[in-house]
C-alpha cells in the first residue's frame, strides 16, 4: 500500500459525514415538499371553490399590470373620468367585453380561471362602483 492511499483511506470518513449530511437535509427537504403536495386533489377543488377570490385580489394578480398605468388606453383604476362612459354599458356588457378582450385587451383580462363574478368583482374594484352580483346559477 502506498502512502497516497493511506492518506486516502484516511480522509474517507470525512467527506462521508458531509456528504450523508447534504443526503439527509435533501430528503427532509423532499419530505417537507411532498407534505405540501400530499392534499387530497379533491379538497384543493373543493377549497377553490368555496375561496371566491376577492374583486381586489384578481386585480392585483392580473388587471393591475395594464390598468394601474393605463397601458394601451385601459382605464386606469380609480379615474372615475375614464370609467363613466364604461360603466354607463352596464355590468353585463363590461363582463362580455373582459370576456371576449377588446382591442388593447387579452381575453379574460388574461385570468383564465377567473368566474365571471371574479371579472365583475375585479371591475368593481378598478372603477370605484360595485357591481351588481351575478344572478347565481
Ligand atoms: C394586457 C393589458 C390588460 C389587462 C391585463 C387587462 N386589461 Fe382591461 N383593458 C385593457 C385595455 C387596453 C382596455 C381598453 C380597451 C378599449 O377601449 O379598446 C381595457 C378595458 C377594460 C374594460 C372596459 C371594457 C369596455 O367595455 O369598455 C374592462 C371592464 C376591463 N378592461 C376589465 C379588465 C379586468 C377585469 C382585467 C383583469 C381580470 C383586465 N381588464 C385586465 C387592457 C388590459
Amino acid at each position: 500500500m502506498t502512502d497516497g492511499d493511506r492518506a486516502g483511506i484516511r480522509r474517507f470518513p470525512l467527506p462521508w459525514t458531509a456528504v450523508r449530511g447534504w443526503l439527509l437535509w435533501v430528503a427532509c427537504l423532499g419530505l417537507a415538499a411532498c407534505a405540501e403536495d400530499s392534499a387530497p386533489p379533491q379538497a384543493a377543488d373543493d377549497a377553490a371553490i368555496e375561496a371566491q377570490r376577492s374583486g381586489a385580489a384578481i386585480y392585483q394578480r392580473y388587471c393591475f399590470s395594464c390598468h394601474a398605468a393605463g397601458v394601451a388606453g385601459a382605464p386606469r383604476t380609480g379615474d372615475a373620468e375614464a370609467w363613466s362612459s364604461r360603466m354607463a354599458k352596464g355590468r353585463d356588457a363590461l363582463l362580455r367585453s373582459t370576456i371576449d378582450g377588446m382591442v388593447g385587451m387579452p381575453a379574460m383580462g388574461l385570468c383564465f380561471d377567473c368566474s365571471e363574478q371574479e371579472l365583475v368583482d375585479a371591475i368593481g374594484h378598478m372603477s370605484g362602483t360595485a357591481l351588481a352580483p351575478m344572478p347565481s346559477p
